[in-house]
């Protein structure tokens, strides 16, 4: 089966193509560089962005592949959650694309497609405790099966990723400031006493990264000195207190992260044969090696993916639209998009290409 992934939720327009499982080819262009300029991504400026490229992305794919949308079996498109005019980009494509060459499409829940990423590269064991942890989400699911996904607890407020960029620019680093803080905690030193482990004492799920975010804010207030030097070093003056600070925020969203994960084994002891990790805070070095310990503590197998796999990508999609389809569930034509917030519909049905003339609301 070959099938055609389209992700357009944020700031990276991508396309994949997936046969049965493997990637054939992909196409992405990511923004950062240009919401980098406003220290945020600005989602006006992302949905003329997509709008611009997927079109040009689209035939690039196509033409290095040699094939044409009559080689595709399926159209899987983000369909939600993300930034509403985004995906609107991505769903209109795809809708287009699927009425036009009348093939079946598959809706595709961004979070789950992050979870299922891995498997282009190793076997998910089910049932697995899954770890998704973004820039807009932190949520710890039970995976019974590619396309079966229960949520066990999510952050109340911040997600980590968010507080990783906000802790950034508290420090002048530029926008995604989470990778940025990743490579110099590499060369520095955890104080593991410096920032709380937030919410980690409750017994249910659920994360609170705010507090964390807070904590640093006022640890930076109360050591003006040293905020001030990290902000230099930050501008490129070299000195080890920035990467001291990095090292020990770093430290404690991993922590915070394997605990709550230590309470989800706790709870059904026994039940799981795996633990995957995934979205782009999964690529932080601390992170992985957190669930490396955790993984080998708990006596189960670690699904990591690899970097690229981590952050936003269309194989994801198209790996969770081929799983869909093999189960022989899809979507029609009037599938709505949904926006970060709200909570995704049921609405699979049988798999079957698009019937011309069925629009109802949500269709674009
Ligand atoms: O999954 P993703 O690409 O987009 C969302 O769906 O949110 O995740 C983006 C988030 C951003 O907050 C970014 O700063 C963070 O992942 N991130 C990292 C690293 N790479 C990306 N955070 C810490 N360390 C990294 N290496
Ligand atoms: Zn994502």
């Amino acid at each position: 089966m070959l099938c055609l992934g389209i992700e357009t939720s944020c700031d990276e327009t991508a396309l994949a193509l997936v046969r049965d499982g493997r990637v054939v080819d992909t196409e992405l262009a990511s923004q950062a560089d240009l919401h980098a300029l406003f220290g945020g991504v600005v989602p006006e400026l992302a949905s003329r962005e997509h709008y611009r490229f997927i079109g040009a992305l689209y035939d690039a794919l196509m033409a290095r592949t040699g094939l044409s949308i009559a080689d595709v079996d399926v159209v899987a498109v983000t369909r939600g959650p993300g930034l509403l005019g985004a995906l609107l980009v991505g769903v209109a494509f795809a809708k287009a694309l699927a009425l036009g060459a009348n093939k079946p499409l598959v809706a595709v829940n961004h979070l789950h497609a992050h979870l299922l990423a891995a498997e282009v590269e190793q076997p998910i064991p089910y049932p697995s405790v899954g770890l998704l942890v973004s820039g807009g989400h932190t949520h710890i699911y039970r995976m019974d099966n590619p396309v079966s996904f229960t949520l066990l607890g999510r952050t109340l407020d911040d997600a980590a990723g968010e507080a990783c960029d906000k802790f950034a620019k508290m420090l002048g680093l530029p926008y995604p400031g989470g990778v940025l803080l990743d490579r110099l905690a590499c060369s520095g030193t955890p104080d593991p006493s410096l920032f709380p482990r937030p919410y980690v004492h409750t017994d249910n799920l659920d994360f609170s990264f705010s507090g964390l975010k807070t904590a640093a804010a006022q640890y930076l207030a109360l050591h003006p000195e040293r905020a001030a030097e990290a902000r230099k070093a930050a501008q490129g003056v070299p000195s080890p207190v920035l990467c001291d600070l990095c090292a020990s925020f770093l430290s404690a969203v991993a922590d915070t992260l394997r605990r709550k994960l230590e309470k989800a084994f706790a709870a059904a002891p026994g039940s799981f044969r795996g633990l995957v990790a995934a979205g782009g805070v999964a690529a932080n070095t601390q992170v992985r090696a957190a669930m490396r310990a955790l993984a080998e503590a708990e006596g189960v197998q670690l699904v990591l993916p690899s970097l690229p796999l981590c952050t936003d990508n269309a194989v994801m999609v198209a790996l969770a639209g081929e799983r869909s389809a093999q189960q022989g569930r899809g979507h029609r034509l009037d599938f709505a998009a949904v926006p970060r917030g709200r909570r995704l519909p049921c609405d699979e049905e049988a798999l079957r290409p698009p019937l011309p003339g069925n629009f109802g609301e949500g269709a674009i």
